[in-house]
């Protein structure tokens, strides 16, 4: 494959307790891709995102995240990295006492030296791309939970991040939103061509989003490849995941 590597994972173990949650987790994602993580509730799915984000010391195995090590980094090379990732997570709350736009505007003004007014402009554009500029003033206790989702994936995208990670950012919607924030996420990656690190137990989703499936099972991948190919996977578990679809099919 010739595209660009974004992420490296390289027998990342992981335990808590005694209990090893991961043992030998190997994948990769790649440049421009959407790439799903999958797996049965408490195959380690978040645990690997934590990982990734740095919020987890890696302590078995490496990481390399846009070319970096995140083991071997100094502390400016860290923010940097840190800069680069956008973090949507289903409990990614905006914070209630400040605007839509204020919490958007945030990340920018704690980060970057632009003047107010081109804060503004740039929250703006970010609120247009995610179907929100109505919103720039209303409080997110005045925002539908799937305008709150979209308003917290602009905050997520405001730094222009080449890599955007997602834990169950559907989690919750109705079908129609969901389907529409799945539109969303694909214009950021046609448009922006942003990379996506997302984990969704979301069927309709992933058929509509994934470019490729990194399936998680007993510590380890069970399997790594293109949507298409997880679809005709002999294994047990992935043939069962995708197989919902088929019995949808048989509705048609
Ligand atoms: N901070 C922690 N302390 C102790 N155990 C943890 C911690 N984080 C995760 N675990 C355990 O690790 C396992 C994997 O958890 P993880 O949250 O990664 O699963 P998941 O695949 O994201 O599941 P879900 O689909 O339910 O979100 C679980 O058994 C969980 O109890
Ligand atoms: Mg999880």
């Amino acid at each position: 494959m010739d595209k660009e590597r974004v992420i490296d994972v390289n027998g990342l173990g992981a335990s808590f307790d005694d209990t090893v949650v991961l043992s030998d987790v190997n994948f990769s994602a790649y440049k421009g891709d959407i790439t799903v993580v999958l797996g049965a509730s408490g195959s380690g799915k978040s645990t690997v995102l934590n990982h990734l984000l740095g919020l987890i010391p890696v302590e078995k195995g490496f990481i390399s995240v846009l070319g970096k090590d995140i083991s071997n980094i100094t502390e400016a090379e860290q923010l940097n990295l840190y800069l680069q990732m956008g973090v949507f997570y289903q409990s990614g709350a905006l914070l209630n006492s400040m605007t839509v736009g204020e919490n958007i505007a945030l990340p920018l003004k704690q980060h970057s030296n632009l003047p107010d007014s081109l804060i503004e402009e740039i929250v703006y554009m970010k609120l247009g791309l995610v179907n929100l500029q109505h919103a720039f003033h209303l409080f997110p206790s005045q925002l539908s939970g799937g305008m709150l989702k979209r308003a917290a994936l602009a905050r997520a995208i405001v730094m222009d991040p080449p890599l955007l990670f997602c834990d169950e950012p559907g989690a919750g919607l109705d079908p129609i939103s969901l389907a529409s924030l799945d539109e969303l996420i694909i214009n950021l990656q046609k448009q922006l061509g942003i990379s996506v690190l997302m984990v969704t137990h979301e069927v309709t989703s992933i058929m509509r989003i994934a470019d490729r499936i990194v399936y998680l099972e007993n510590g380890v991948v069970a399997f790594e490849g293109s949507l298409k190919k997880a679809l005709e996977s002999d294994i047990d578990s992935v043939k069962h995941f995708f197989s919902v679809i088929n019995e949808a099919d048989r509705f048609k």
